[in-house]
This record gives C-alpha cells, sequence and structure tokens, in this order.
C-alpha cells in the first residue's frame, strides 16, 4: 500500500458492559483476523483479571485486514475500558485514532460514562459512529430503540437514521457496521516522505526485547535497527523489532505514517520511555538537521486516591519495587513513594485514580509479580497550606503536621454526575445529603430519565458510595466523576494507642466531625483483631493527645495453678504472686506484638 489513504483507526468507547469487547469479537470473526479455534468471548480481555472480573482494564490493539468492494483496508481497532477510573487509558487510545464508535446498550440507554467518554473522545474531534446495541434482547422492543435513539440523537445532534442498530453478541449489521466505518472515518493524514516522528501511546515490558512502545506513526517511516530517539527522555536506542498487533506481536518490515503498531526498543531501565513522548530517528538529532517538532502528548493524570502496600514477607521489597516500576509501564497513572512504617517495614505509599484502580493494581502485583501483600484500605490526598503560606500536599497521616503549624486544610472535591429513572429522584438526594453533597442542577436526559450534578467531597465516593448508589435505584443508576477544586476541610489527625505508645500505622485523616466514631469503630476492631495478652492493654484513640476513645484488651490468665490438685493453699497463691509479679514486668515493658494479619485486618477499613 503506497500511501495511508487505505487506513482506518478508530476506538470503540461507551459506559461498562455495553459491549465493546463483544463487538471487537465479531470483527475479529469476520474478518477472520483470529482464527475460528482460537476465537473465545472478549477475545481482546487478554488478563486473566479481565476476564474473571468481565471488565477491560487495559486498551488492546489490533490490526484488522479487510476488502470491502475490491479494497484492502487496514483497520486499527483499540478496544478500550469503560470504568471511569481507567479513563487515562481511554484519552490516550483517542489519541491515536480519527474515529470512535460510540457505543450504547439498548436495554440501559445512555449511561454516565457514555457522557464521560464521549466528552473525551470530542475534545480529540474524533468522528463519532454512534450504534445501539444489544438489540437481540427480549426488552429491546420497538419502543426501547426508539427511546435509545432518541436519546442519542439528542445527544449527538444527529438524525435517528444516523444510529446504527446492532446485535454484537449475534453478529447483526456488523459487517455494515464495518462498511461504515470505513466510509465516514477519515484516514489517517500524515507525511510518509517526512521525518519519523511518532507518539508513544502505551507500553509494556518484555524480559528479552526491553521496553515495548505502542505506537502511532505520524510521519515518515521506521525498520528495524534503525537508531531512534526519545524526545522527553533524551533517550537512544537501536530497534530490536518492529511489528503490529494480530492482537499478539506480529514483527513487520516497517511502519509508515498513519498506522499503529509496536517497536521494541530494547531499554532495559523502564523509566527511561514514557508514554506520550515522540520518537523521531536519531538522524533527526545529528549536527545541522532540525528535530521534528514533538507531539502534544498527554496531560499528566493526577491521583487523588492513595493506599499503601507492604510486602507479608520483608525480603520481597525489591521484588515490590521490581513489580511497581514495571506495572507503571503499563499504567503510568499510578506513581509510587517509598515509606516505612513500625510494624509493617518498608513499603510503598501509591497514588491511583480511583479505588477500582488501587484494586486492580494490587491484585495485579500479586498475581504478576507473584507478591503476598498488605494493603491499606484507600485515603485521598488533602492539601496543608501553613503558618508560612507553603502548600504541602499529604498523602500519608505521617506527614500530618503539628496543629500548631497548620494555617489551613483543604481536600479535593469532585463533579459528580448520576443519571437514572426519574422515579429514584427521592432516594438519590436523600443518599447524597448524608454524604454531603452540594446540589447543582437536575436536567432530563429523556422524558423520564435524569441528569443529576451534584458536588462532594472525594473521600465521601471512594468507598462505598456506588453501592449504596445501586442499593437505592435498584441498579438503574450510574455515575461517573471528576475531581474540580480543593475546598476548605475541618480534618484532623486520629492516632490510635496500643498500650499508651502511638502506633502510627493505625493513625489516619479524619474530618473532626467524624472522629469519634472513626475513633471508637477502630479501637473496637483492634480490640477484635488483638490477640489476647497476658496483661490487660488500653487500646485508645486520640486527637493531638487527647483521648476520644477507649476499649480494654482484657489479660488472658493462666491457669499457673493447673498443674496442682489438692488443697495446698499457700503455695498456690505463691504461684499466683509470682504470676503477678510477671504480668507486672511485662506491662512495664508495655510491648505488644501486633502480628502481620491485625495490620492486614484493620487495613482493609
Ligand atoms: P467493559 O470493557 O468492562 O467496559 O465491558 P464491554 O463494554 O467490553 O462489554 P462486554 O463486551 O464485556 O459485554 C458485557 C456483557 O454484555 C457480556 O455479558 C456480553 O455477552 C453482553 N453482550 C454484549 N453484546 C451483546 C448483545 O449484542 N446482546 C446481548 N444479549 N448481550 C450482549
Amino acid at each position: 500500500m503506497d500511501n495511508n489513504l487505505n487506513i482506518r483507526n478508530f476506538c470503540i468507547i461507551s459506559h461498562i458492559d455495553h459491549g465493546k469487547s463483544t463487538l471487537a469479537d465479531r470483527f475479529l470473526e469476520l474478518t477472520e483476523t483470529v482464527p475460528k479455534e482460537k476465537m473465545r468471548p472478549q477475545y481482546l480481555d487478554a488478563m486473566d483479571l479481565e476476564r474473571e472480573k468481565g471488565i477491560t482494564i487495559k486498551m488492546q490493539p489490533v490490526r484488522i485486514n479487510y476488502t470491502l468492494n475490491n479494497v484492502d483496508f487496514i483497520l486499527n481497532l483499540i478496544d478500550t475500558p469503560g470504568h471511569a477510573d481507567f479513563s487515562y487509558e481511554v484519552s490516550r487510545s483517542l489519541a491515536a485514532v480519527e474515529g470512535a464508535i460510540l457505543l450504547v446498550d439498548v436495554s440501559k440507554g445512555i449511561q454516565a460514562q457514555t457522557l464521560a467518554n464521549l466528552e473525551l473522545a470530542k475534545k480529540q474531534n474524533l468522528l463519532i459512529v454512534p450504534a445501539i446495541n444489544k438489540i437481540d434482547l427480549v426488552a429491546a422492543d420497538s419502543d426501547k430503540i426508539n427511546e435509545t435513539k432518541k436519546e442519542m440523537s439528542h445527544l449527538l445532534n444527529v438524525p435517528d437514521n444516523g444510529i446504527f442498530l446492532i446485535s454484537a453478541k449475534y453478529g447483526k449489521n456488523i459487517e455494515e457496521l464495518l462498511g461504515v466505518i470505513i466510509e465516514k472515518i477519515p484516514p489517517p493524514g500524515g507525511d510518509p516522505d517526512k521525518p519519523f516522528r511518532a507518539l508513544i501511546f502505551d507500553s509494556k515490558y518484555d524480559p528479552y526485547k526491553g521496553v515495548i512502545a505502542y505506537v502511532r506513526v505520524v510521519d515518515g517511516e521506521m525498520k528495524t535497527g534503525d537508531k531512534i530517539f526519545l524526545i522527553q527522555n533524551k533517550t537512544s536506542s537501536e530497534l530490536k523489532e518492529i511489528g503490529y498487533f494480530k492482537p499478539e506481536l506480529l514483527p513487520c518490515e516497517k511502519l509508515r505514517a498513519g498506522e499503529i503498531g509496536y517497536i521494541a526498543t530494547g531499554i532495559k531501565e523502564p523509566g527511561k520511555v514514557r508514554v506520550g513522548d515522540t520518537i523521531v530517528s536519531l538522524k533527526s538529532t545529528s549536527q545541522g538537521s532540525r528535530l521534528p517538532e514533538p507531539l502534544p502528548g498527554y496531560k499528566e493524570p493526577k491521583a487523588v486516591v492513595f493506599a499503601s502496600i507492604f510486602p507479608v514477607d520483608p525480603n520481597d521489597f525489591d521484588l515490590l519495587k521490581d513489580g511497581l516500576d514495571k506495572l507503571q509501564l503499563n499504567d503510568p497513572s499510578f506513581n509510587f513513594e517509598q515509606e516505612s512504617k513500625e510494624g509493617l517495614g518498608r513499603g510503598y505509599r501509591c497514588g491511583f485514580l480511583g479505588s477500582l484502580h488501587a484494586e486492580i493494581i494490587t491484585e495485579r502485583l500479586k498475581r504478576e509479580f507473584g507478591l503476598n501483600l498488605i494493603i491499606s484500605a484507600p485515603s485521598v490526598v488533602y492539601k496543608i497550606i501553613n503558618k508560612k503560606e507553603k502548600e504541602i500536599l499529604i498523602s500519608s497521616p505521617l506527614d500530618w503536621p503539628d496543629y500548631s503549624l497548620i494555617k489551613e486544610a483543604r481536600e479535593p472535591w469532585v463533579k459528580l454526575e448520576i443519571i437514572s429513572p426519574q422515579t429514584y429522584l427521592g432516594n438519590i438526594l436523600g443518599l447524597l445529603k448524608k454524604f454531603g453533597g452540594e446540589y447543582i442542577e437536575n436536567r432530563f436526559l429523556s422524558e423520564n430519565r435524569i441528569i443529576l450534578t451534584y458536588e462532594i467531597p472525594l473521600r465521601e465516593i471512594i468507598k462505598d458510595f456506588y453501592d449504596r448508589l445501586k442499593g437505592v435505584t435498584q441498579g438503574f443508576a450510574s455515575m461517573n466523576y471528576e475531581v474540580l477544586d480543593w475546598r476548605l476541610a475541618n480534618l484532623v489527625k486520629l492516632d490510635i494507642l496500643v498500650a499508651g505508645k502511638r502506633e502510627e500505622a493505625f493513625s489516619k485523616i479524619v474530618p473532626e466531625e467524624k472522629a469519634y466514631s472513626e475513633g471508637r469503630e477502630i479501637v473496637k476492631k483492634l480490640k477484635e483483631a488483638l490477640p489476647p495478652q497476658l496483661f490487660s492493654v488500653p487500646l485508645q484513640a486520640a486527637i493531638s493527645g487527647k483521648i476520644i476513645a477507649r476499649e480494654t484488651l482484657s489479660s488472658r490468665r493462666k491457669d499457673v495453678i493447673a498443674p496442682l490438685y489438692g488443697g495446698d493453699y499457700t503455695r498456690k497463691k505463691k504461684l499466683l504472686e509470682k504470676q503477678k509479679k510477671g504480668k507486672k514486668r511485662l506491662k512495664e515493658k508495655g510491648k505488644v506484638r501486633i502480628p502481620p494479619n491485625v495490620f492486614l485486618e484493620l487495613f482493609k477499613g
């Protein structure tokens, strides 16, 4: 193929579970990209974790060869995740393509992440091909289909007949949809004769080939053996291999302007290759040449949810560091910083985009690196402005300054969008009131569905808010949020004392009005989790040294007189006196060994 007029690059975007991966399956089948005997449902969800959870976590590109009216086309499809916590994956995929299929499940209609992902696609000026999926469902009668059509045509400002009706599961209208993609989505543009320039939109680590960068070639062409230069990271290397996704890596001779593929950089240090960086030919850096303009890259996402990760076996610390380095290459949206905690040893404080993100990364660390880990309950990042007007971000209670140094504390707030049938409005408003949300507006999406906008502290929604929302709407509501700004908060550091000694690992930053209930809850939990000790142990919660809650772990009396039988009173008394003295000595030493499972129990939150 001499030019790139026969290339189409596109994504499938939707709310979670609307059928993106299933639609990708039908494309792969129809075009015989994957042989029939190898085909399995949600083929592009390659990770075990994705298959178990039934969600896409990673974007996955695949090249499809397709002939339409005797013309050969190369279609590069990128399957994307739906969940808001992985929207960085979506935005990176969108920057590598020219069009997107916006898929809506007819039984659910437009949901919160449909809107959020559409917004991202619009920002990239992508051509949108709207499609309604699951029209095979019994519930998908003509009324339901028309209702969803109306919602979409209103949202996208397109006529009803511009919306495609498909069943990804049963392959209905899939061939026609491919035809529309070719007809409507523009070819990639770019100049094959200009010096080489490519955007890294993803990467992963291979022990033999080094860092493998997923690239969208913008100009020029590149072959195996060529020397490259990464503009941002100022790293150079020789290409070990070049190829495209089938979806497995398939080596090829060269990659040209407009194509999507991979390059094996041979670089062994994960930190040297960054997503969003521009790759050019090393020749462009020589004297007398003009370095091509770097591509815009990506706005780095800001981690807002933090959790501590410690290896159960302290000897695994280096393995944990290696795992984090390699996973970050595959998911640059989380960060980590070393920390130490008494009772836990050395570990990392990690920042994530949300609590599902935290859960997935920790699960990947366990599975892909065979690590046994202790993970804290996620919390949000706070901002302190100290008396010298300096701003300090606090992601761990350990860094909380003394109260006398704090001028004010702030916490992140989010804009929360909830889409729900109107019937549940009362229930949702009740729930939001409990969580301290501030009402912004309520719009109609269609005759009986609403979009409710609220502003709410992020801290309130990272725990079980979504489950509660589902609970009060019988599972019909969907939500999406985006971080807005920092707002004043009345925060305190809650300390936990075991036998009078502060255990930093249990400290927490909490809003003052919740300190008493949280404190009570923690000491109660601690009492249940700690093994009995030989002396009674006070378990206390405190703010700035003031005790606000207390439980007592009563002593386990070892039956020292059991071996005696008969009634030798003086002997019994002697033994009990000895035991009493021993306990006193122990108490003075004041050491309570907290087993790792107790940290685990309390960390789970
Ligand atoms: P995420 O990647 O997690 O956002 O999900 P997804 O959008 O990729 O959805 P997926 O393809 O995993 O499909 C979700 C569920 O819907 C699966 O159980 C599919 O079998 C089902 N499904 C997908 N398309 C259809 C369809 O056309 N009809 C019916 N009846 N079910 C479908």
